[in-house]
């Protein structure tokens, strides 16, 4: 696949690294960025190929990624409308659907949730496409996020869903990480070492979930032991409405997403 990738800040950025990483050639990339300083020096560190404007990256590629932030989307499109025609644009621009990116111009489409962990290999990205794209290049629109953590294909239906869980949840995470490393400083260790503690036991348990396939309540009766330390936080954590708290998060940012597609 010859792409471009029309801004390369955090996001199209990382994914670039993460796809060169991954095994692909440089000289198959192409990049438009607004700051001309930023362009060259990305294009100097990959060895990708910059490109003067965006008519230039559009003739150069057959897939087109735009990176840029949601309202800067249809501008970086208008010029190239017609060169769209039978190129695939991927974008990964939040609350952007699949039919309004049709509308902007875009041919074969296929729409993108990443999230941030993406930027040091670990992200978690959705995939939706137009009826026209066929599966070889979806595959390959697919092979360019695994290079930067595990994707899936989801219906669109499910992208306000995905939206509050995987794109909203790092910052839910960070917060607990957060407020575990501050149950440690209350319990004495510095802070410091809390942090490390806290990150490094939340890294752990995803691991744990992931690796061993079982169900976290599972794995948590296994931390439990009857009338030990870890059932009494438990029970705390509960009375303060743990779970519930974290599920109407995950619904206030999936609705709060559909509200934005609407406005
Ligand atoms: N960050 C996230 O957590 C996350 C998660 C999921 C999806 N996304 C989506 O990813 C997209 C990019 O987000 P980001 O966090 O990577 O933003 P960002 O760091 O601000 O990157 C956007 C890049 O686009 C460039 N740009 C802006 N207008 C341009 C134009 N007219 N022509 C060429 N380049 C232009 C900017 O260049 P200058 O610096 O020169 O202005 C910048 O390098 C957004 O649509 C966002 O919704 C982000």
């Amino acid at each position: 696949m010859k792409l471009g990738v029309i801004g390369v800040g955090n996001m199209g950025a990382a994914i670039l690294r993460g796809y060169i990483a991954g095994g692909a050639s440089p000289s198959d990339i192409w990049i438009y960025q607004r700051s001309a300083d930023k362009k060259a020096a990305f294009a100097a560190e990959t060895g990708v190929n910059p490109c003067d404007s965006i008519e230039e990256l559009a003739d150069a590629c057959d897939a087109i990624m735009v990176a840029v932030k949601p309202a800067q989307v249809r501008e970086v499109m208008a010029p190239i409308k017609e060169k769209l025609a039978g190129k695939l644009l991927i974008s990964i621009a939040a609350g952007l659907t699949v039919e309004q990116l049709a509308e902007a111009g875009g041919d074969k489409v296929v729409r993108v949730m990443p999230n941030t962990p993406s930027q040091i290999g670990e992200g978690m990205s959705a995939l939706c496409r137009s009826e026209n794209v066929p599966d070889a290049e979806f595959a390959e629109v697919l092979k360019l996020f695994q290079s930067v953590g595990k994707a899936a294909e989801v219906p669109e239906s499910l992208f306000d869903a995905v939206t509050g869980l995987s794109g909203s949840g790092p910052a839910y995470v960070y917060l607990f990480i957060e407020a575990l490393a501050d149950g440690g400083v209350l319990a004495g260790m510095p802070r410091s070492m809390a942090l490390e503690f806290a990150a490094q036991t939340v890294l752990g348990a995803a691991k744990m979930v992931m690796e061993t396939g079982e169900h976290p309540g599972a794995l948590k009766d296994k931390v439990c032991s009857p009338g030990g330390t870890t059932i009494e936080a438990v029970r705390n954590l509960e009375a303060g409405g743990f779970r519930s708290t974290v599920m109407e998060a995950v619904i206030a940012s999936a609705e709060k997403s559909e509200e934005m597609k609407n406005s």
